[in-house]
């Protein structure tokens, strides 16, 4: 039988060649899709050689991940639970919908990842398999063979199978181009303070340059295109402004976050392209949208970026929403202004043909003012009915 497994060069896909192989008589061919992480992909794919994969692809998918999957995420605004820019979240669809085309020309039998049966990971590969592949069967060897750290390492050594010196120390890391996911090893203790070695993108705030530095952002109806002097493809401007944010220590996430799958984890992120840049996009909304506007576009935020973090990217809500987003953002054009601090980003400034902010409206000094009856009149309509239920129900309460 031939599998098509997805392969991340980790600790677990690696151990998951052979064992496909001995258990399942099983031909392995590995794909390793490239989302942006920082990896060396030669070395990759020859690791997969020596463990014995009969086949290997590399996909270089930068473009399509930033095209497709991070600039709805810019439109919705995307986070979870306040927080988390999506990340892992959005690659996995990705990632699964690769496997499948490779699957489909290499005419398998079955495709393979290496979820564990506790992450959020093992349902959004799923369901995307299901979805864009249902004629092949799912086979995830560390979650049916119950395979652990330990014995993974032990069993690599005994069979001379090469393993990342990374792989199998501290923590547990998934990367891509919108954000670095750090869990596991001290991290898993919630109160344990994140030490400086598990964070690669960004440096401490406190060592960060004692000058700020301002930037310039300009979106063209919700897409970034152009980061000060540099106007270029979305996946070179959220480069950009990883090296940027990171040298300024923009962009540390940490946080107690809900497991679709029921788990409370601990969650260490690096993101400083994703935290400007969504704070650059909201601002401009803000500025450009109607107050109802902008508070039902909160709402539709929250239902996108819940449904992609549940692993429902196929849902077809999903889609639905993400049409009346990105036509919403037809009016998000304009430039935005930041500061970066020693681990702060800071709104300066915002300008947009479309602003709805009107000085004349707004000064204080010279500008238009209700007359006395019309203030008068408005507040005492607007309050009526909490006032009046206010005073009524003072009168018949004890107090
Ligand atoms: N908690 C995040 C999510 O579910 C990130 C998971 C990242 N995985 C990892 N091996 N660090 O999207």
């Amino acid at each position: 039988m031939k599998v098509v497994l997805a392969y991340s060069g980790g600790l677990d896909t690696t151990v998951s060649i052979p064992l496909l192989a001995e258990r399942l008589n099983a031909e392995v061919i590995t794909v390793t899709v490239n989302v942006g992480q920082k990896e060396d992909f030669e070395e990759i794919e020859s690791r997969a050689y020596s463990a014995g994969a009969v086949k290997h692809y590399t996909l270089h998918l930068v473009e399509e991940f930033a095209n497709n999957y991070i600039q709805p995420c810019i439109y919705m605004n995307c986070s979870y639970e306040e927080r988390y820019p999506l990340g892992t979240a959005l690659a996995r669809p990705l990632i699964a919908k690769a496997l499948c085309d490779i699957a489909r020309k290499e005419g398998a039998d079955a495709v393979a990842h290496g979820s564990t049966s506790k992450g959020n990971d093992q349902v959004r590969f799923n369901l995307t398999l299901m979805a864009e592949c249902p004629e092949f069967k799912i086979i995830t060897p560390v979650r049916q063979w119950n395979l652990t750290r330990e014995w993974e390492l032990e069993y690599a050594r005994k069979r001379g199978i090469p393993v990342k010196l990374s792989s199998s120390k501290k923590y547990s890391i998934d990367e891509n181009l919108w954000s670095r996911s750090i869990e596991g090893g001290v991290l898993d203790s919630q109160s344990s303070f994140p030490p400086e070695d598990a964070f690669e993108w960004t440096v401490a705030p406190e060592r960060a340059p004692d000058s700020p530095v301002v930037l310039e952002i300009e979106f063209l109806e919700g897409k970034p295109i152009r980061v000060n002097d540099v106007e270029a493809s979305l996946s070179k401007l959220i480069q950009a402004l990883n090296d940027i944010g990171g040298k300024h220590g923009v962009g540390r996430i940490d946080m107690i976050e809900n497991r679709l799958v029921g788990i409370k984890s601990r969650e260490v992120y690096e993101a400083p392209a994703a935290t400007i840049l969504l704070l650059a996009h909201k601002e401009l909304e803000k500025t450009v949208y109607t107050p109802r506007e902008y508070r039902f576009k909160r709402l539709l935020d929250f239902e996108w970026s819940d449904l992609v973090y549940q692993g429902l990217w196929y849902e077809p809500l999903r889609e639905r929403i993400q049409s009346v987003g990105a036509e919403m953002n037809k009016l998000v054009t304009g430039r935005v202004w930041l500061k970066a601090y020693k681990g702060s980003i800071a709104v300066l400034g915002r300008e947009s043909p479309f602003s709805l902010y009107k000085r004349e409206v707004a000064d204080y000094d010279k500008g238009w003012y209700p007359s006395e009856e019309e203030a008068e009149g408005f507040i005492r309509i607007w309050g009526m009915h909490s006032i009046q239920a206010y005073l009524s129900r003072c009168k018949h309460s004890s107090v």
